[in-house]
């Protein structure tokens, strides 16, 4: 934030923005993601800047830690810009999203993507790890980018034992989060809001989606109880989000990234 004055005026817009959030997450994400009409690095969704340099960032991890002879699930996929991705890298890649709406944008812009496919599905839920098992044959690679900071303590330990069911002795979990420190007004100026505004794909989310939290080392080692999970390898990581600042560059969110093996 440039300064104080900054905050003062933006105070009351966010509040009154985040006033519209409807209480159920799930049903915030299903109206965000129903109100969608463009998606991509001149879209409308924050977090889709579709970037080649963070994708290439992953790919190291992701080839050196993941057995790629098994299906990958695409946790929290949206609109699948990074499902499309890991369906170069796996036999099979399986996005699943609890907004029905996401899965339908997912789906219709995949077509020219064979061994993709999207099913909807809230990954917390009771039941979650054998369907996802049954859809995959079995053990399972994870993906999963911007999830579990946007979840509460039980959903994040809910979506945890989830994975560890769903990876089984083969699979590998591969994570990348925001991690940004710092308070709600440092967030939104670092992604362009002042005074004058805040961009369009920003709004949105301030006025369509629950708050979201951080994610990093301490939070990883709380979520995967070191007595259950193996962590593989953790890091740094930038999460590129739409360009909303003059200049067209993407904008670099801090992030965290992580691989970790279920212990059985
Ligand atoms: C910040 S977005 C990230 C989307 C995608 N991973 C990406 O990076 O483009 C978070 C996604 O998680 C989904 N989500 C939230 N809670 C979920 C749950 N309980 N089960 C499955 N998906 C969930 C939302 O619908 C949303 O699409």
């Amino acid at each position: 934030m440039r300064n104080l004055w900054d905050s003062l005026v933006l105070l009351p817009t966010l509040a009154k923005l985040s006033s519209r959030v409807p209480k159920n997450p799930h049903t915030a994400w299903e109206r965000y993601w129903a109100g969608i009409s463009h998606t991509g690095r001149g879209g409308q969704v924050l977090w889709d800047a579709g970037a080649a340099s963070e994708q290439e960032r992953y790919e190291e991890q992701i080839r050196g830690q993941l057995d790629p002879a098994l299906p990958v699930i695409d946790v929290g996929c949206g609109n699948g810009t990074f499902t499309r991705w890991l369906a170069g890298m796996f036999p099979e890649a399986i996005g699943v999203d609890v907004s029905g709406s996401a899965v339908a944008r997912a789906d219709a812009e995949s077509g020219d993507v064979p061994n993709a496919r999207f099913l909807a599905v809230d990954a917390t839920a009771d039941g979650a790890a054998e369907l996802l098992r049954a859809e995959a044959g079995g053990d399972a690679n994870v993906f999963l980018r911007g999830v579990l900071h946007v979840l509460d303590a039980e959903e994040r330990a809910r979506l945890a034992a989830n994975l560890h069911a769903l990876a089984g002795r083969g699979g590998r979990v591969f994570l990348a989060e925001t991690d940004f420190q710092g308070n709600r007004f440092q967030y939104v100026a670092h992604l362009g809001a002042d005074r004058r505004g805040i961009p369009g794909p920003l709004r949105r989310a301030i006025e369509g989606l629950p708050m979201p939290g951080h994610f990093g080392r301490r939070e990883c080692r709380r979520v995967f109880d070191p007595a259950a999970w193996e962590l593989l390898a953790e890091g740094p990581a930038v999460i590129e989000a739409v360009p909303m600042k003059s200049g067209g560059a993407t904008e670099r969110i801090p992030g965290y990234f992580a691989a970790l093996r279920a212990l059985n």
